[in-house]
């Protein structure tokens, strides 16, 4: 299901950003004043602000209530976030391309920021959860594997003393060089050499994990800066359906 989700979205948000992208080579600077622009604007700002109807149930207790009695929260995520990339899709076609005014640059700038940080926030985590978790499965296999490899190397004193070298930077250097030598197949290995591949492996997965673990940290700070942006992209919102209505009455006056 999050699969499907995540292959239609990741579909959507490639066409709004070509739509986007169209300002290449089109502009219509009557289209957005008149009735079918008008009718996009008006269909895609009432999608962009499903996501502001979610905030409010999510965080008001007794609409919550009310709203998962009849509805999951997943649910209204996922609504969240179909009516957040459609709506803005919508506003976009509405703008027929025409980027002249320092607000109208700064709310389609303000809308493509809010939709990509949903998506990173959305699929990019879950990716990095999914793969610390995989590679510490890998990384608990190989430690145990290290463990027994280890017991062997207590039988070989021999083989022990052979590695102590290769203990330090320059020697971690080249154990590297050591162990990728052709030829050692896992059959014809040492268990030396099996204890030098595996410490290197391990290591490779440890550094990873950390890489992996630091992305994670910085993305927890995600959902605050989606709600940021967000409000700043409503101001703005605001401002520009204001402007709409005062110039526009003032016409007909
Ligand atoms: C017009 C576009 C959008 C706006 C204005 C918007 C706004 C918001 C706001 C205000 C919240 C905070 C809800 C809360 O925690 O109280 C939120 C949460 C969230 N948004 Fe968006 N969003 C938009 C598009 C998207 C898109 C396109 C995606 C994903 C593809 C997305 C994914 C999420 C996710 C995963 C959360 C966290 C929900 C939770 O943990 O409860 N958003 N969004």
């Amino acid at each position: 299901m999050k699969e499907r989700e995540r292959g239609v979205v990741s579909g959507m948000v490639v066409l709004m950003l070509l739509f986007w992208l169209g300002f290449l080579f089109h502009r219509s600077p009557r289209f957005a004043g008149s009735f079918w622009g008008g009718m996009l604007a008006v269909a895609g700002t009432l999608l962009m602000l499903v996501p502001l109807a979610y905030l409010i149930v999510k965080r008001i207790p007794p609409l919550k209530k009310a709203a998962t009695r009849r509805v999951s929260m997943q649910t209204l995520l996922v609504l969240h976030i179909y009516a957040g990339v459609l709506g803005p899709i919508l506003v976009i076609l509405h703008t027929g391309h025409k980027f002249e005014s320092p607000l109208g640059v700064a709310l389609t700038a303000m809308t493509l920021v809010v939709v990509l940080s949903g998506f990173a926030g959305r699929y990019l985590m879950n990716q990095f959860r999914q793969t610390i978790g995989e590679k510490k499965e890998i990384l608990t296999r190989l430690e145990a594997a290290y463990r027994q490899t280890a017991g062997e190397l207590a039988d070989h004193p021999e083989q022990m003393a052979a590695l102590r070298p290769l203990a330090g930077f320059s020697g971690r250097l080249a154990a590297g060089l050591l162990v990728a030598t052709p030829g050692f197949g896992p059959g014809a290995v040492s268990v030396s050499v099996r204890a030098l591949q595996l410490a290197e492996s391990m290591a490779d997965l440890e550094y990873a994990i950390k890489t992996h673990e630091n992305f994670k940290r910085w993305f927890g700070q995600w959902l605050k800066w989606h709600i940021v942006i967000s409000f700043i992209l409503y101001a703005l919102l605001a401002l520009h359906i204001w402007a709409g209505i005062h110039f526009g009455l003032r016409w007909f006056s």
